[in-house]
């Protein structure tokens, strides 16, 4: 019997009641968050467990964070929307603060992450029709298979995954989709009408797929000699989560155009951005894009305080360091279930042995045990805790985790 067939009291209830009224567009495990703090979890019957998911990495300076809430609270208080229509207090520092952390000219602020991809695919065909001069039409944009951007028509229409597209066309033309990892194939797929190569500079929703050590910096070779703009969406791979302030970090690579979100807001609100220099952002004149939200003033306190958070480093190395921690806690289970470990800092996609059951069965088996991970693809689980986990919780989720393993049928 698994946990989903026992559910009871407070637990069920609530389930029943997502499963009544909100749109069935994703399969959560049978937890209900109640509370947190740090990389705890509190449900609504009083257990608790440690998160190893930390939201996507939204929460990567941990739940609850005191600088950030104090920050949300303050700025509650004083102003929270006025729309773009007027200025408020907090959007210039805001802006300035976080185009000094990326070393670019502006930001462009928006909402979630999918906004924030969308807003970059439109900024280069601007930039694509009014710098590069190419026909009205014309543009294409060269993308990674397997890549994950989001959920907009735009963006699924260059997705590689059918459940994301099917029953969803027509799509965006326009894109052109080539193998992760190999530069060639983005160099060969350049053509006059090209405008961007977007990228995750590590593959997250993939499976935490790290390319060969020359894959960015040829590509930002090829986008120098091409004229073409190299777009990183570091949505989920930035912001600390990989031991730098970006993952590109790890090759020395700046790309043309950063994608930030999810961990922006703090865990606290949505805060997304496009961040380029000022002969790109440019291209945007009033009237072109927009947001009713975008850089609103509560958003933007908390993304100025997340860029300060951000500026001291702290979690950047804490990252560093306990992710060698993690890689080789996890990947002492090679051979007793784990096939394989992949990733960087406190971000590892973990390939298991699929004769002892799916991701989805085994990410249930280490919730009963008090431990929340979530799988990617078939057998493969994320582990991407909040940045705020010490060694000795890491230890004991890794233990759970062998545990489970074994229980599973692994040779211990
Ligand atoms: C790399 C990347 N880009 C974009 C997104 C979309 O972000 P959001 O869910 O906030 O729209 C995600 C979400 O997982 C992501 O991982």
């Amino acid at each position: 019997m698994t946990m989903a067939d026992t559910l009871t009291g407070a637990t069920a209830e609530a389930i029943a009641l997502d499963n009544a009224y909100a749109a069935h567009n994703y399969s959560p495990l049978p937890v209900v968050a109640s509370h947190a703090r740090g990389a705890w979890i509190t449900d609504v019957e009083g257990r608790r467990y440690l998160d190893c998911l930390a939201a996507y990495s939204a929460v990567n300076f941990g739940h609850h964070n005191d600088e950030i809430v104090a920050a949300a609270h303050r700025q509650l208080d004083a102003l929270t929307l006025v729309s773009r229509a007027f200025h408020s207090d907090q959007l210039g520092p805001f802006c300035a603060a976080l185009a000094g952390l990326c070393g670019k000219d502006m930001v462009l602020p928006m909402n979630s992450g999918a906004e924030a991809v969308e807003s970059g695919l439109k900024i280069a065909r601007k930039w694509g029709a009014d710098v590069k001069g190419i026909a009205a039409g014309m543009a294409n944009i060269v993308v990674a298979e397997n890549n994950f951007h989001g959920r907009t028509i735009s963006i699924v229409s260059f997705s590689s995954d059918d459940t994301a597209r099917g029953g969803f066309g027509p799509f965006t033309p326009g894109f052109r989709s080539v193998p992760f990892g190999d530069a060639d194939a983005v160099a060969a797929a350049i053509d006059e009408n090209t405008v961007a190569v977007l990228i995750e500079p590590i593959q997250g929703e993939a499976g935490i797929i790290v390319p060969p050590d020359d894959y960015l910096p040829r590509l930002r070779a090829v986008c120098t000699q091409r004229n073409v703009l190299l777009i990183a969406d570091e949505i989920q791979s930035g912001l600390a989560r990989t031991g730098h302030t970006f993952a590109c970090d790890h090759w020395g690579v700046v790309p043309d155009v950063y994608l930030l979100g999810k961990a922006l807001g703090g865990g606290v609100v949505p805060l997304s951005a496009v961040v380029a220099d000022r002969d790109i952002l440019g291209v945007l004149h009033p009237g072109e894009h927009g947001s009713t939200f975008g850089g609103n003033p509560l958003a933007a306190a908390i993304g100025s305080t997340v860029v300060d958070i951000l500026r001291r480093g702290e979690f950047q190395s804490r990252s560093a360091e306990l992710g060698l921690h993690l890689h080789a806690r996890l990947r002492s289970l090679i051979g007793h279930g784990v096939l394989a470990v992949r990733g960087m800092g406190l971000w590892a996609g973990v390939d298991i042995d699929e004769r002892l059951g799916t991701g989805k069965q085994l990410s249930l088996a280490l919730a009963e045990r008090g431990v929340l991970v979530k799988d990617t693809h078939g057998s493969t689980l994320r582990f991407a805790p909040p940045l705020v986990i010490t060694a000795e919780e890491i230890d004991w989720a890794v233990g759970q985790f062998a545990s489970v393993l074994a229980q599973a049928g692994a040779h211990s």
